[in-house]
């Protein structure tokens, strides 16, 4: 019988355990400051790993109880009072047993739902004119029953910008923090223009309410030995070289080379060798999955030709777009329009600028792009 392996690349979900490649400094930077009781924000790209990291800081560094709070896509006030209450009770630590819940929230009448493993739980749904009550009861429980043990993670921070009015649901969190004085907060975020808005903005109630922290990626050296042990389990051979280009055409974002290497790892046949004529088709069968989605964007009517034109151009390394050659090549005299056209990309999730260039947030649609426009460029593949 073929003894079917399991793929040692994690891609999507937060990585644990022997999936979870180290990264000393920043674990031992953000432990430090959580112990002494200080607030944390950890800054960074999406899919660079800072879920990962403050779980990883949170059960493996400190063993400390905690309570993950995710506000990715939180609509209103409402929904981000429930995630906060339901995050208290989906942790697993004795401080929010079921029936300490029930007795400081059962008053905002929770669901029972029965979990997979028959212990019930409580679920929240809060109602509108119940918000306030909600949060005021939510920070009293953690007051109360958690003393300076545990440790609040409020992920995706940035998304409760847009809500409306959002800076009064900032005001009342702020202020419940400051009371809970010597619990260690730590949040995350991933777009830094935005978490800039939260913590360097003095209109906005967490201005220098924390310390931040940017996360980047992992060193490649230490990456590509994590990734070389990983492709031991089919005897592939990878050498630094060919590393380093999937790498730097990823720019380092750890989930997208974590993608790539799956995708490649299921490919590949044992005691292969995956050089860089190889590593080509991997990226085209990865673009197979979303060349549906590609093509729509590149001639369908979710982007202006000039967008396009300015997408196209960018997938090109290091060019400035401000530089008169981009121009040129854009067939446009007009700086405005380019720069509209660039926030516009932006605004709706394309790149972001990082540094002095723009990145793609899908590195993969960057190299489709190349390969369907710049062929005659020698690109690295
Ligand atoms: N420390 C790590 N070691 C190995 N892979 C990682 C690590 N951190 C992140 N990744 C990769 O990135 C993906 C996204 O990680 P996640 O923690 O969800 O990032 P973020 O919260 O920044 O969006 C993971 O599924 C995994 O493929
Ligand atoms: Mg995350």
């Amino acid at each position: 019988m073929v003894k079917i392996q399991k793929n040692p690349f994690s891609f999507g979900p937060v990585v644990k355990e022997g999936d979870y490649c180290p990264r000393d400094k920043e674990e031992r930077v953000i432990e430090e400051l959580l112990v002494s009781g200080e607030k944390v924000a950890i800054v960074g790209e999406r899919r660079m790993g800072k879920t990962s990291l403050a779980l990883h800081i949170l059960e493996v560094k400190l063993s400390r109880p905690y309570v993950h709070v995710d506000f990715m896509g939180v609509r209103d006030e409402r929904e981000a009072a429930s995630r906060i209450l339901n995050a208290i009770s989906t942790s697993r630590h004795e401080f929010f047993k079921f029936e300490t819940i029930l007795k400081t929230l059962g008053h905002l009448k929770p669901s029972v739902t029965i979990g997979n493993d028959g212990n019930p739980s409580l679920s929240f749904n809060v109602k509108q004119n119940e918000i306030d009550e909600s949060i005021d009861s939510a920070f009293k429980l953690l007051k109360d029953f958690c003393k300076k043990e545990v440790i609040v993670f409020f992920d995706e921070f940035q998304d409760l910008l847009k809500i409306e009015d959002s800076n009064r649901l900032f005001g009342i969190l702020r202020g419940k923090i400051q009371n809970l004085n010597r619990i260690p907060f730590l949040f995350a975020g991933s777009y830094r223009s935005q978490m800039d808005r939260i913590f360097k903005d003095p209109e906005n109630p967490f201005y220098n309410g924390a310390t931040v922290i940017e996360v980047t990626t992992i060193d490649k050296k230490i990456f590509y030995n994590f990734t070389l042990k990983k492709m031991k389990g089919k005897d592939i051979k990878l050498s630094e070289d060919t590393f380093s280009k999937i790498y730097d055409m990823v720019y380092g974002v750890l989930g997208d080379v974590q993608r790539f290497f799956r995708t490649a790892y299921l490919l590949l046949e044992k005691k292969s060798e995956l050089d860089d004529v190889t590593c080509k088709n991997i990226l085209h069968e990865i673009f197979k999955y979303e060349q549906t989605t590609f093509q729509e964007i590149m001639t369908g009517s979710i982007l202006t030709t000039l967008q396009r034109d300015i997408l196209r151009e960018l997938s090109v390394e290091n060019t400035n777009p401000y530089s008169k050659g981009f121009m040129t090549k854009l067939e446009t005299t007009s700086a405005s329009g380019v720069t509209r056209g660039l926030n516009a990309l932006e605004s709706k999730n394309f790149i972001y600028r990082y540094r002095d260039e723009y990145r793609f947030y899908n590195p993969f649609f960057k190299e489709w792009i190349k390969s369907q426009h710049h062929i005659h460029l020698n690109s690295l593949f």
